[in-house]
């Protein structure tokens, strides 16, 4: 995360920190091309009738130490992402670089020792933890799995992590439905460091909490990659969240990177006809877009179907600037500024657009409106509470520790990088003989 905060995290990880083979700001993650096709079978013969194109040709680069924030709406590809970067998902083409390594059809046992390095945390803390394991058991498994037996035993280390989160050390024996949905994302949290990651995914890690909370792991996220030097991935489809802990972030629609930029650089003057429409749904901070009215977009209609994207630039089907090239002419990702990556024939803030009196589509006209305040009046109000509640520079001081609160998530205990498991939470049918079988991680009850 970006701002100076101060550290305040809970406990201190005592040597926990490893020695990084990449210094800070150097490449950790490369990818290249990578697409997801989920089969579509029908029939007695299982006949593939098609495909969900999840994620269509992604490139990007996740440095060390940074955060890399992934937005977009539902359906858009962010988990699809963000399984196929831990290697939770074989990929349909493309390249995955770790540290240099290929490793994008790694094996069982080559995967093994990355395993350790690459952790997720998962977005539901209630079915991401297995009821029937104590605290102690979840987070002790990737010692387990991994075969590692840290100094002092696990117990002692188990403690000291739930300390690190935030929690109290002697709910070593206690189960996932004796906390909070907060609680259980520290829990979750403190699973996926276990290890000593060098990257963390963390799969909408806040969206299933109270707002209040959500500003909780959000500050505690930001406090543990301080101290442990921890480079994120954090998918997100609000960014009202991303805003506040990512150094770039990378816009999704439809299975594309749409625009790749700096934080600020995006948030100040985004390019992307997408990206300008997510923002204008997030009134938040600042004041002077407040009297911006005729700058909100609300996009109409849902994101068009993964199995047959639109041609062309696929946001034309909702994009209020598309004109025919936008409809026939994919848009390549390119840095049009330094540091922002943005694939549009017309990119909004850019003096090299097409002349305005370039003809629009009729659809395109038709397909987004301005609106009025009211009718941004909730997502505002959610936008502004957790704004609130983030810590910001000034008050950072005294904030963010002790009580046993919140977050959660992180995969169940044993399975996948760090022993996560989660539900695909998809739809339609699939393939996925590598994707870690949900079992009975259900059913709790709060
Ligand atoms: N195992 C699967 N089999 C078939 N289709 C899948 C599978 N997993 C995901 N999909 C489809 O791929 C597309 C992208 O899904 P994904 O879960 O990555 O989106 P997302 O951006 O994370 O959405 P959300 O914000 O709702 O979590 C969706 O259309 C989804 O239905
Ligand atoms: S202007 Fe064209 S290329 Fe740019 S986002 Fe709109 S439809 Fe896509
Ligand atoms: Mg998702």
């Amino acid at each position: 995360m970006s701002e100076d905060k101060a550290v305040t995290t809970p406990a201190k990880s005592g040597g926990a920190t490893l020695t990084r083979d990449t210094a800070p700001g150097e490449v950790l993650l490369k990818v290249t091309g990578l697409q997801k096709h989920f089969p579509i079978r029908k029939g007695l013969l299982q006949r593939q009738v098609g495909a969900v194109h999840a994620v269509d040709g992604i490139d990007f680069e996740v440095r060390s130490g940074e955060t890399l924030g992934v937005v977009g709406e539902s359906g858009c590809g962010k988990s699809t992402m963000g399984r196929l970067i831990t290697r939770l998902l074989e990929p349909t083409a493309g390249k995955v670089e770790f540290e240099g390594q290929d490793i994008t059809h790694l094996g069982v046992g080559g995967m093994r020792p990355l395993r350790r390095d690459v952790q997720m945390i998962f977005q539901d803390p209630y079915s991401s933890l297995n009821p029937r394991h104590t605290i102690g058991t979840i987070v002790g498994a990737p010692f387990r799995l991994q075969d590692v037996t840290p100094a002092g035993g696990i117990k002692k280390e188990v403690q000291r992590l739930l300390g690190v989160v935030g929690l109290n050390p002697e709910h070593y024996n206690r189960y996932p439905h004796e906390f909070s949905g907060g609680q259980r994302q520290r829990i979750g949290i403190a699973r996926a460091l276990a290890l000593n990651p060098k990257l963390v995914v963390a799969d909408e890690p806040v969206s299933a909490l109270d707002v209040s909370i959500q500003a909780q792991v959000v500050n505690l996220l930001d406090d543990l990659q301080q101290e442990l030097g921890l480079t994120y991935v954090i998918i997100a489809h609000d960014l009202s969240v991303v805003r506040h802990v990512s150094d770039r972030i990378a816009v999704m629609y439809l299975g594309k990177i749409v625009e790749l930029a700096d934080r600020d650089q995006l948030y100040k003057s985004p390019m992307h006809p997408y990206t300008k429409a997510l923002l204008s749904a997030v009134p938040i901070p600042d004041p002077r877009r407040k009297e911006a009215k005729s700058e909100r977009i609300l996009l109409k209609g849902d994101v068009p179907s993964p199995i047959a994207p639109p041609s062309g630039c696929r946001f034309h089907t909702r994009c209020w600037k598309a004109t025919q090239i936008c409809t026939t002419a994919e848009p390549p990702l390119v840095e049009l500024r330094p540091g922002q990556q943005v694939a549009c024939h017309h990119p909004e803030n850019f003096e090299d657009q097409q002349p305005q009196d370039t003809v629009l589509l009729t659809v395109a006209k038709e397909a987004a409106e301005l609106v009025a305040d009211e009718v941004l009046a909730e997502s505002a109000q959610t936008s502004a509470a957790l704004a609130a509640e983030v810590r910001t520079d000034e008050d950072a001081a005294g904030s963010g520790t002790g009580e046993a609160a919140e977050p959660a998530a992180a995969a169940d205990d044993a399975t996948g990088p760090a022993g996560s498991t989660e539900s695909a939470g998809s739809t339609g049918p699939a393939e996925e003989p590598d994707e870690p079988a949900k079992g009975d991680a259900k059913g709790d009850d709060k």
